[in-house]
């Protein structure tokens, strides 16, 4: 089985890839990625030996070299991850998300049309619902109601992919998973931008009052549901993956704060986002029940574990917190204190 693995170079990506050599010894995997500046090259350095891995710098705009990639490296199927994925850079600047995460995902499922896959994995987010009140959970029937360009453009390709399945037949699964945490995040997402604050004792900021809340699930989770999904799950439907694991963001930050060692002092609350949603939590019983996949790591534990992953690993992200992602800070945070 040949796997078009999309945005292998970032977070999720990075995981995904490292999950699928481990578990599918008879696949081999084609990491197309760009390399923003969310995508790092040494998150899968060591895999440039490894025969069943390929990567391949590329932009998923360029139709040309999508096509030539389907038909050269004889792809099966596809898990689609890159995109742009930070919401406060959406509000910045929200043109290359269109670009992205519409436009590029519909070269690739073009591409999947005229070529025939076995799966096309379209990878979502919960963010494409909305916000939610004080109570209820987000289920696949939720309608899309997204509410910053990146959930937006996020929403547009998800019904994008849900129409080139149920137009041109292509096997098309739409997942949408809750927040992630886990190594290898770029540190501008809460919790590992919160890590790497607090051990270089700056503040941590704060959107708003705090009490926004996200539903957490572990990286690796997310990526047993991903494969999940790609293998077991039916033709044009949506699976949401979630762990239950609801926390109000400045819970998180103090946690944070506690497990580096720091003084809670170091909390600094500045403007809100322009648009926040509220409130995120997933309904994830349609995977559990027709995927047979369920969450494993508990949110405290592996908080504990992640925390540790960055400290030692300061090396790595002082490498990526240079140059385009200072000015990018002092953009985002320079105004709001
Ligand atoms: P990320 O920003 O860490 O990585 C994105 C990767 O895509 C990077 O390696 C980047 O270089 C690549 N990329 C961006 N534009 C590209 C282009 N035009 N052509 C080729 N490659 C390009 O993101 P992530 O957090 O790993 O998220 C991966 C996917 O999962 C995204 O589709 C995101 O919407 C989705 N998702 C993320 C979360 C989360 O909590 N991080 C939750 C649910 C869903
Ligand atoms: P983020 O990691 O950007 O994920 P998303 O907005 O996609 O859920 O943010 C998670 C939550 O943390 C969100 O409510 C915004 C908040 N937040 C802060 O309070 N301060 C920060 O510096 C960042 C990056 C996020």
């Amino acid at each position: 089985m040949n796997v078009l693995v999309t945005g292998g170079s970032g977070f999720i990506g990075a995981n995904l890839v490292r999950l699928l050599l481990a578990e599918r010894p008879g696949w081999r995997i084609v990491n197309l990625d760009k390399l923003t500046y969310a995508g790092n090259p040494e998150n899968l350095a060591d895999l440039a030996e490894n025969p069943r891995y390929r990567f391949v710098r590329a932009d998923i705009c360029n139709g040309e070299l999508v096509a030539d990639l389907f038909r050269t490296e004889r792809i099966d199927g596809v898990m689609h991850l890159a995109a742009e994925s930070h919401v406060d850079r959406s509000i910045l600047a929200p043109s290359v998300f269109i670009e992205t995460n519409v436009r590029g995902s519909q070269v690739l499922l073009e591409a999947a049309r005229e070529f025939g896959v076995k799966r096309f994995l379209h990878v979502s987010t919960d963010e494409v619902y909305g916000s939610l009140g004080p109570t209820g959970l987000f289920t696949e029937e939720t309608p899309v109601a997204p509410s910053s360009p990146y959930s937006a453009s996020k929403a547009a390709s998800d019904l994008l992919a849900l129409a080139y399945a149920h137009t041109f037949r292509v096997p098309v699964v739409v997942t949408r998973c809750s927040n992630n945490y886990g190594p290898y995040q770029f540190p501008e997402k809460l919790i590992p931008l919160m890590i790497a604050n607090a051990v270089r004792d700056l503040p941590l900021p704060v959107y708003g009052d705090g009490m926004n809340v996200r539903d957490w699930i572990h990286v690796e989770d997310h990526c047993r549901g991903l494969l999940a999904a790609f293998e077991d799950g039916k033709d044009g439907e949506v699976y949401n993956f979630g762990a239950s694991s609801e926390r109000h963001n400045i819970h998180i930050v103090k946690q944070v704060l506690d497990l580096v060692g720091k003084p809670h002092s170091l909390v600094q609350y500045v403007k809100d986002r322009p648009g926040h949603d509220r409130r995120y939590a997933i309904d994830s019983r349609k995977a559990q029940a027709k995927l047979g996949w369920a969450p494993r790591r508990r949110f405290e534990d592996a908080l504990a574990e992640t925390v540790r992953w960055y400290v030692e690993r300061r090396a790595w992200w002082e490498r990526i917190i240079s140059g385009e992602y200072l000015r990018y800070y002092e953009k985002q945070y320079g105004a709001r204190r």
